[in-house]
């Protein structure tokens, strides 16, 4: 098992180097194992709390960080925050100090606000995980990408990779973007000037292109992205349909991609929208691989972060 480097949070890829991201992956490689023959390392976090605090809707990132979180042994606490105290108009900054006064080890937080667990991280004893912060990052989103892509094409520099879709609302892209530039990558950002304004070029490293046959053609890996209508001022489209038309990953545009190039989605996908439904279902799909390695992804995550108390 690699030797991970001592961090106490994880709050975005952003400043990780390679060294810093590998060895997530290598230690994610034995979880997928492990979680396959159904004989994953219960002692690990066992007396250990991990809380979700999610402040925005999930499906994966919820119900994959508790999965492990419980395949690692640990007691796992879902808050519900439709149903908390946060309605009573208590803050972000009380509720986790309340958590905090529990003794909960890892909080595992979502929130619409860029730099909300950043802010928790200052503020409570527990280890922080950034599950998703506004347009910012998702850096376990972005691991678990690399671990599905590196699992296919064996390496993950020198690839070029199209991130496709609504770029300049997209969390899952700033992670992404920072990772496999750090892996030694090319990535591409395409999708209308309203979603991924030509300034992303200053992000480094990065090409923008508004025209989509141009911008999937020869691409090693097509990764579309669901438009993010909770973070957008209206108008950015004129209709689903158009974007459909100019913008959908296709039969015909997928072909013109390398053969075999990988199609991911992070998910929720929306059908019909950014991608075409036979597309999403295809052989080339790695979408729901890309669900199983958040699971193994996630347990490295909390057994790194449960381990570095330990490393001097
Ligand atoms: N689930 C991802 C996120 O929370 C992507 C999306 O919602 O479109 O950022
Ligand atoms: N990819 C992702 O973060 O999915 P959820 O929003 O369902 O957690």
């Amino acid at each position: 098992m690699a030797e991970l480097s001592s961090r106490l949070h994880l709050l975005g890829i952003e400043g990780m180097s390679r060294k810093d991201i590998l060895p997530y992956l290598d230690l994610a490689e034995n979880y997928v194992l492990l979680s396959r023959s159904r004989s994953s390392p219960r002692e690990a976090l066992r007396g250990r709390t991990v809380v979700n605090l999610f402040f925005e809707d999930s499906t994966r990132t919820r119900t994959s960080f508790e999965l492990a979180g419980k395949r690692l042994g640990a007691d796992v606490i879902n808050m519900t925050v439709a149903t908390s105290s946060v309605n009573k108009g208590e803050t972000l900054l009380d509720t986790a100090a309340t958590l905090n006064a529990m003794r909960c080890d890892l909080l595992v937080v979502r929130h619409g606000q860029s730099g909300a667990p950043a802010l928790l991280a200052q503020k409570v004893d527990a280890h922080v995980v950034n599950a998703g912060d506004g347009m910012h990052e998702h850096p376990t989103q972005a691991l678990l990408d690399a671990l599905t892509i590196k699992r296919h094409l064996n390496r993950l520099n020198g690839l070029t990779v199209a991130i496709c879709g609504d770029v300049g609302h997209s969390r899952v892209a700033r992670s992404n973007i920072h990772l496999l530039t750090a892996m030694g990558s090319q990535i591409r950002l395409v999708g209308p000037p309203t979603l991924v304004p030509s300034v992303m070029e200053e992000l480094g490293n990065v090409m923008v292109i508004h025209d989509m046959d141009e911008g999937v053609r020869g691409a090693d890996i097509v990764m579309m992205l669901r438009m993010q209508k909770e973070r957008m001022e209206s108008g950015l489209v004129p209709s689903m349909r158009e974007y459909f038309r100019f913008y959908g990953l296709d039969r015909r545009r997928l072909r013109l991609a390398k053969e075999n190039a990988l199609v991911m989605h992070p998910g929720p996908m929306n059908r019909g929208v950014e991608i075409a439904s036979d597309v999403a279902d295809s052989a080339q799909s790695v979408i729901q691989e890309q669900v199983e390695m958040g699971v193994a992804i996630r347990m490295a995550v909390l057994d790194h972060l449960a381990r570095s108390e330990h490393t001097p």
